[in-house]
């Protein structure tokens, strides 16, 4: 199956997912032999106009662990021709010239697609806009739930925080209502719960889901808690309680001793430090497993080349 660009999480299919995940599992091998120099013809330039840590170390871990080279630009607003006004799509056309394949993070909604319709190499989206989409943390979550799960049909997961704008969130429900017997709870304040196109996208496939506004609800029953940040400052009542929203050691007693807890970091203060010593606690493996899955998505576009 040909991967051209990788802008949304709509648009793997099943069998591309576990195409992915196959040669995702035969990264983790190469990276264990030390690399490979397969790719070492390639190059990928990337383009962030906002700031990342897993993202851009990932993908860039990932190049040079598949033997390629990087170009990058970490500060784009800055340090690109954004600043002389140049659209995105010269800048595009121009990088896309000096390499093989161009991981960008656009600062608007949907930015990926306006790149990925001019660029003449495969443009992969880093996340795009405040409440737009970011498929690739999407893939690398997915791997980790398959990875710790071991299945992904008949999963309930519980998406927690500002889900609103939650790229990766949104992207991951896109994911996992591809597969059967999913169960959705989206878990947010009210005026921060997830946006309607993925209701309706969930309803237009049978998706089971369900709106709370309280973790410690459902926790109990769940497979996978995907927590994300709540920024206190976009509240209309800033004293508004957020502890329905945060895991602690309370919390984890009521989870199921088979459960995982995720999130696509950086975090603050909704899940407590004291977490991360259980077992259960699975978001610094979900950060290992981007490099692999990076790699993987590497070695699809560029194969295509
Ligand atoms: N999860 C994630 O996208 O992190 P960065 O912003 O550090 O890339």
């Amino acid at each position: 199956m040909k991967l051209n660009h990788v802008v949304e999480s709509q648009q793997f299919t099943v069998p591309l997912l576990m195409e992915l995940f196959e040669r995702t599992k035969s990264m983790e091998r190469t990276v264990r032999r030390g690399g490979t120099r397969d790719y070492e013809h390639a190059i990928m330039g990337t383009l962030f106009y906002r700031p990342s840590t897993r993202t851009r170390f990932s993908f860039e871990s990932a190049m040079y662990r598949l033997g390629g080279r990087v170009l990058s630009t970490e500060h784009a607003m800055e340090f690109s021709s954004e600043v002389a006004g140049e659209k995105l799509e010269d800048t595009i056309r121009i990088i896309g010239h000096y390499c093989d394949v161009i991981v960008l993070r656009h600062h608007e909604e949907g930015g990926a697609k306006r790149a990925a319709a001019v660029s003449p190499v495969p443009v992969i989206s880093a996340g795009d806009g405040t409440g737009g989409q970011h498929p690739t943390q999407a893939l690398l979550d997915l791997y980790t739930i398959y990875r710790e799960c071991h299945t992904l049909d008949g999963l309930s997961v519980a998406l927690i925080g500002a889900l609103d704008q939650g790229r990766t969130a949104r992207s991951l429900a896109y994911l996992l209502g591809k597969f059967d017997r999913t169960k959705l709870y989206f878990i947010a304040p009210e005026e921060m719960q997830i946006k309607p196109d993925i209701l309706e996208y969930l309803e237009k496939h049978g998706v089971s889901y369900e709106l709370a506004s309280d973790t410690r609800d459902i926790i109990s029953h769940v497979d996978v808690v995907y927590q994300t940040r709540i920024d206190r400052e976009r509240l209309a009542s800033k004293d508004i309680d957020l502890t329905p929203y945060n895991i602690d050691r309370a919390v984890l007693e009521k989870m199921r001793s088979d459960a995982i807890i995720m999130h696509p970091l950086p975090r603050s203060v909704e899940i407590d430090h004291a977490v991360d010593d259980d077992t259960r606690a699975a978001y610094f493996r979900q950060t290992q497993n981007g490099l692999y899955v990076r790699m993987a998505l590497l070695t699809m576009l560029l194969d295509n080349e």
